[in-house]
C-alpha cells in the first residue's frame, strides 16, 4: 500500500451536483487538476464541463481520453493512447441521486449502465485509481417502505446490505461491478463510498435545527451526514491511496447528529436492534471508523461548529 501527494489529473462525473460543486474545489485546492464530466455545466473558472452522457459507452470511453481544457491544445501531444495524457483517477458521481425523480426502470438503467461504462473504460483505459459514489440507502432503511429496522449497530462495511428500493439496489449493483472489474484488472484500485446524508454550509441551519429537536425522523439516514466538503477529503484520500484494490467505505462525519449520546438514540429509536461493539459516545451509527483507520480521514466540519444545540 502506498500514499503519495502528488498532484493528479483527475476526471469527475456528476460534479455539477450537490456533492460534486465542494468536492471540485477540494481537489483543486490540493493542487489536482479536474475535468468535470455531466450533463450541465459547473460554473467554475478553473474547471471544464465536458458534456456527456454517461449511459453511453461511447461517450464515457472518449471523455476519459479527452483534454481537460482548450488549453491543452498548446500541449506537444493530445490526450489518449497509452502513457500519453492519462487522467490518474476517476471519481464518478454522476447519477439519479436518489429515487422518485425519475421513474424507477430508468433510475436502474441510468446508475447502473453509467457506473458500469465508467469502471470499464477507467479499466481498460489502463486509468489505475476509480472512485464511485455508493449510498446509506444500501443498508436498507431509508427508502424501505414504512420502519424498518436494521440487523444491527454500527452500520459498518461488512453489513450485509439488503435494500428493497430502486436506487440502493442501482447502489449495490454499482459495488458489484467494481468488485467484477477489480477482479479483473488486478492493480487497479476501485473504492465504493457509501456516502452519508451529503450537507451543504448553507444547510447546517436550514436543516439541524429541526434533526436536533426531532430525532426521530433521523432513523432513515441513521442519524448521520456527511459534510460536502469533508466529502472532498475523502475523495482526496481515497486517490492518494493506492493499492487496496477493490474497498468499501462509508463516507460519514464523526458523529451523531443528536444532542443525546449514541447509546441513549438507539435505546430509544431502535431498542430490538442488537450493539455488536462498544461504540463512541456521540459516534456516528453510520460508522466511518474504516475511513479514519484505513484512510486518515479528519474530521474538520463537526455540525455543532455551525448549530447552537
Ligand atoms: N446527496 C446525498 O445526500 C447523497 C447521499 C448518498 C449518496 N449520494 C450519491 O452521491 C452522488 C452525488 O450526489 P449529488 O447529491 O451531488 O447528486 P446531484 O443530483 O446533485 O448531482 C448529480 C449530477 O449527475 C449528473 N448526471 C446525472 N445523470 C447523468 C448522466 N447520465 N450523464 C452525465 N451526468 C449525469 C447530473 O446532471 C448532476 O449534475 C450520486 O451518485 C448520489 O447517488 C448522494
Amino acid at each position: 500500500m502506498a500514499s503519495s501527494n502528488a498532484a493528479k489529473r483527475i476526471v469527475f462525473t456528476g460534479g455539477s451536483g450537490k456533492a460534486g460543486r465542494h468536492c471540485i474545489p477540494y481537489l483543486l485546492s490540493k493542487g489536482h487538476s479536474v475535468l468535470n464530466v455531466d450533463l450541465v455545466p459547473l460554473p467554475h473558472p478553473r474547471v471544464h464541463t465536458l458534456k456527456a452522457d454517461l449511459t453511453d459507452a461511447g461517450q464515457v470511453f472518449n471523455a476519459l481520453s479527452s483534454h481537460f481544457h482548450l488549453s491543452h491544445y498548446e500541449n506537444p501531444r493530445g490526450p489518449g493512447g497509452v502513457g500519453v495524457e492519462r487522467p490518474d483517477a476517476v471519481i464518478h458521481f454522476a447519477a439519479y441521486a436518489r429515487n422518485l425523480l425519475v421513474p424507477d426502470s430508468e433510475c436502474f438503467r441510468g446508475n447502473v449502465l453509467s457506473t458500469y461504462n465508467v469502471i470499464e473504460a477507467a479499466c481498460k483505459l489502463g486509468i489505475k485509481k476509480v472512485i464511485i459514489a455508493s449510498s446509506e440507502t444500501t443498508y436498507g432503511v431509508c427508502f424501505a417502505q414504512g420502519d424498518a429496522a436494521y440487523h444491527s449497530f454500527p452500520l459498518e462495511e461488512d453489513y450485509d446490505n439488503d435494500p428493497e428500493d430502486t436506487y440502493a439496489t442501482s447502489k449495490l449493483c454499482g459495488e458489484r461491478c467494481a468488485r467484477s472489474f477489480a477482479r479483473r484488472f488486478p492493480g487497479t484500485d476501485i473504492y465504493a463510498l457509501r456516502i452519508g446524508n451529503v450537507i451543504e454550509p448553507h444547510e447546517y441551519e436550514l436543516n439541524f435545527p429541526g434533526y436536533v429537536s426531532k430525532p426521530e425522523t433521523r432513523k432513515r439516514n441513521a442519524w448521520s451526514y456527511i459534510d460536502a466538503r469533508d466529502l472532498g477529503q475523502i475523495c482526496d484520500l481515497g486517490v492518494q491511496k493506492d493499492g487496496l484494490g477493490f474497498q468499501v467505505f462509508n463516507a460519514t462525519n464523526d458523529t451523531i447528529t443528536t444532542k443525546e449520546t449514541t447509546a441513549e438514540i438507539l435505546k430509544r429509536y431502535a431498542p430490538n436492534t442488537p450493539v455488536t461493539r462498544d461504540m463512541g459516545e456521540f459516534e456516528a451509527p453510520l460508522s466511518n471508523r474504516k475511513i479514519r483507520e484505513v484512510l486518515g480521514f479528519e474530521d474538520v466540519h463537526d455540525w455543532r461548529k455551525y448549530v447552537e444545540v
